[in-house]
Parts: C-alpha cells; structure tokens; sequence
C-alpha cells in the first residue's frame, strides 16, 4: 500500500497523532506552527523532520494531506491553498467564517478533485453513535425534535499572557449570534440521516457579559429541517455556569434520550415506552443498557485505537479520513455537509442582529448553481 504522508497545521491538529499514527501506512512527515518555540518543542517531542513557520511552505514538500487546525478564520484560505496544491485537507470545526468562504471551499473541492472532510469530532463519541444505531433500529420510533448545546464560559482565552487579544476575541466571542455550532448541529442532523436544515431563527436574550465583547449572552437557535423536524441549538461561551459541551436530546414517537449535564453526579439515559413503562409515568433507564448498539468497529477497538481517545472516536474520525483519500470517495463529513453546519452559525448572526428574522439555509450540494449561492430572508 502506497504510504500517505500528512502535515499537520495548529496545535489542536496533535489531537489526530495517536489515530494516524495507529493506521499501517500513514505518517507524519512535517508539521507548522507559526509560533517557532511551540513548532521545535512539538516537532522534538513527536520526532517528526519536517518542520515549516508558513503554511505554505508546508505545502510545497511531498505530503498527500494536511489537518488544518489554525484559528477559524484560517480555515478556509489555508484549506483552499493545500487543495490547489492538490493535498487532501481534514479541517477543523468550524469549516468557515464567512457565506462566501463556503461557497469558494465547496468551488475549490468540487474543482481539485480531492478529499475534504471536516473535523466534527462530536460526531465520533460512542453515545452519538449508540443513539444513531438505536434510531436506526426503530426504537425511539419516528423522531421529530433534538437539542444540541455548547456551554462553554472561555472567559481565560480571550487574552494571551503579555496582554494581546487573541482570535477568539474577534472571530468567535467578537460577533453576534452561534459562532461554533457545528458540535451541536453535527451529531444531532446525524441522527436524521438523509435530512437537510432549511431554515433557521436565532434567538438571545443581549450581550450581558462585562468584558465589553460583542458575543451575545448565549443564543438559541431553532432550525427547521426538509423532513419538518425541529432542532434547539444553544450555544453560550460567556456566562458565568459551569461547562456542559456535549448537551443532546432526541425525541420520537416511542421514546427519549437525554444526555448527562456534564459533572454533578448525572449520567446519559433514555426511555422508552413499554408495559412497564407507560405513558405518562415513564422512568429513566442509563444509555449504557444498550451497548449492543455501539458500532461493531467500536466494540472491537484495539487498546491502541482507544488509547487515541473518547473511547476510540479520536481514531476512528482520521480512519474515516485515511479510508476516504484510498478509496478517492468523500466522507461522510463532506464539504457540503460542513458548509450547511457551519452555515447555522453564519446565517444567526444575520437573524438575531434582524429581530430574529428567519433565514434560508441554501440547499449545499455537488454542483450546486450560482444563483442559489446567496443569502435569503
Ligand atoms: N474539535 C474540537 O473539539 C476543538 C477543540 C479546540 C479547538 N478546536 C478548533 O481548533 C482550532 C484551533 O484552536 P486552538 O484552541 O488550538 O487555538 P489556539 O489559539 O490555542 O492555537 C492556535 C495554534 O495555531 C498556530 N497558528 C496560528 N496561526 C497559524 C498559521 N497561520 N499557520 C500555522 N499555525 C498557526 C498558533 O501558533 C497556535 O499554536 C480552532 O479552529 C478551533 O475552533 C476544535
């Protein structure tokens, strides 16, 4: 087997060291940090060769793929770049932060032929994909309403230590509306597969935070999808309450899952309808009771596919990666899928800075026409 050579850009991107470095034929050849300490420390540590300041530069020498895990706003320039250079690229969440960026990433993958994922590390926790196999397997009969939160208070790294504002100062907690809703859209729109977002209304309450930022003091945004499901997205990166990043719910016909707050004791659990279960006195039960469920590549992991993290998810994300450049099809998280989740973010901007207006999700697809690459009320 032809070995594939990776780059890996941004700090965050070391996430996918364990994982690549578990599959047989991949290596990683060159890595580039801006930051030259953080790079020669990094590149010292992980015994990798290569080492580049500009992302660029990186492109220039013989590797087949590139992580891409700079702050947002290098995203899209970055991602385009490598494509151009013919590199396949796994890119970090979100996938832009402009509308007109996703437009230029979907012309340039459709273009150069080759293999864009995104990131969506949530996606690839065990409970996601348990639930997923659960709604595949009927049981919580026909599902019409999921929540997904992010909440997060990032209050430390608004500033680097000398004083600096840092990116997130500007291109997440310095705009309006959900600026980083792909952890929330991304597992819940898996669990309506073949399902799109049409529309989107975001909601807030203001800008209630001292730290005179632009971000709103959490937002909700309830969007509607092709198939009539309702969906609750909430982010909130600036009030004071402790985190709770991995907040879903999912509710059918014959049953509910809801996962745990994050600390305090609580625990994933569903429930679902039956004899000893009837409506109206239903009891919780731990998701845990279903683990037949886990996707048999999960239940098989190796100790060193684990070691990765979050239960084998951290390896199998850069396996559905590697597997997607060998068999030059897209994955799952395709460029397309990445516009629309990154998109429910961009569009509540618009929506709560217009009295909540409700916008038109654009129908992201394979050569989708030009007239249709606009924003709509
Ligand atoms: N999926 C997840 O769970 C998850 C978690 C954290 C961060 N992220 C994403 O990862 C990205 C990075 O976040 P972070 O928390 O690591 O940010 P950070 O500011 O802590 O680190 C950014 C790193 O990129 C380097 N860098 C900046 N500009 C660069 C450039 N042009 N070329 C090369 N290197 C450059 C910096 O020196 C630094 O090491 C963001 O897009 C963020 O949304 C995702």
């Amino acid at each position: 087997m032809k070995k594939i050579k990776i780059g890996i850009a941004g700090s965050r991107g070391l996430s996918t060291v364990m994982g690549l470095r578990a599959l047989p034929d991949v290596e990683i050849t060159a890595l580039c940090n801006l930051d030259e300490a953080t790079l020669d420390a990094q590149a010292k540590e992980l015994g990798v060769a290569h080492k580049y300041r500009v992302f660029e530069d990186m492109l220039a020498s013989d590797i087949d793929a590139v992580v891409i895990a700079t702050p947002m706003q290098c995203h899209v320039p970055q991602a385009i770049a490598a494509l151009e250079a013919g590199k396949h690229v796994m890119s970090e969440v979100t996938a832009g932060v402009t509308m007109d960026e996703l437009w230029w990433l979907i012309e340039t993958v459709e273009k150069s032929g080759c293999i864009y994922m995104m990131a969506e590390n949530y996606i690839y926790t065990p409970q996601v994909q348990m639930v997923k196999e659960m709604v595949k397997a009927g049981l919580f009969g026909d599902t019409y309403y999921a929540e997904g939160m992010y909440l997060h208070n990032i209050d430390g790294l608004f500033k680097y230590p000398d004083g600096r504002s840092t990116w997130r100062s500007f291109w997440q907690c310095g705009k309006r509306g959900n600026f980083y809703p792909t952890h929330s859209v991304g597992p819940v729109m898996n669990w309506f597969p073949g399902d799109r977002i049409t529309e989107i209304t975001t909601y807030s309450p203001g800008v209630y935070n001292e730290l005179g930022l632009r971000q709103d003091s959490g937002t909700t945004t309830m969007c509607r999808t092709e198939g009539g499901k309702l969906l609750n997205i909430r982010v909130d990166c600036t009030s004071p309450r402790p985190h709770n990043m991995t907040y879903y719910q999912l509710q059918g016909t014959k049953g509910i899952f809801q996962a745990a707050s994050m600390g305090f004791g609580d625990r994933d659990k569903v429930s679902f309808l039956g004899a000893d279960n009837p409506l109206g006195n239903m009891h919780w039960e731990a998701l845990d009771n279903y683990r037949d469920y886990l996707p048999e590549r999960y239940k098989a992991a190796t100790a060193e596919q684990n070691a990765a993290g979050h239960g084998g998810g951290d390896f199998f994300i850069v396996e559905d990666f590697i597997n997607a450049i060998r068999t030059n099809t897209q994955p799952e998280i395709d460029v397309y899928k990445a516009c629309e989740w990154t998109a429910v973010g961009l569009l509540s901007e618009l929506s709560v800075t217009n009295g909540s207006r409700t916008m038109q999700m654009p129908h992201f697809r394979k050569n989708m026409p030009l007239e249709e690459k606009k924003i709509t009320l």
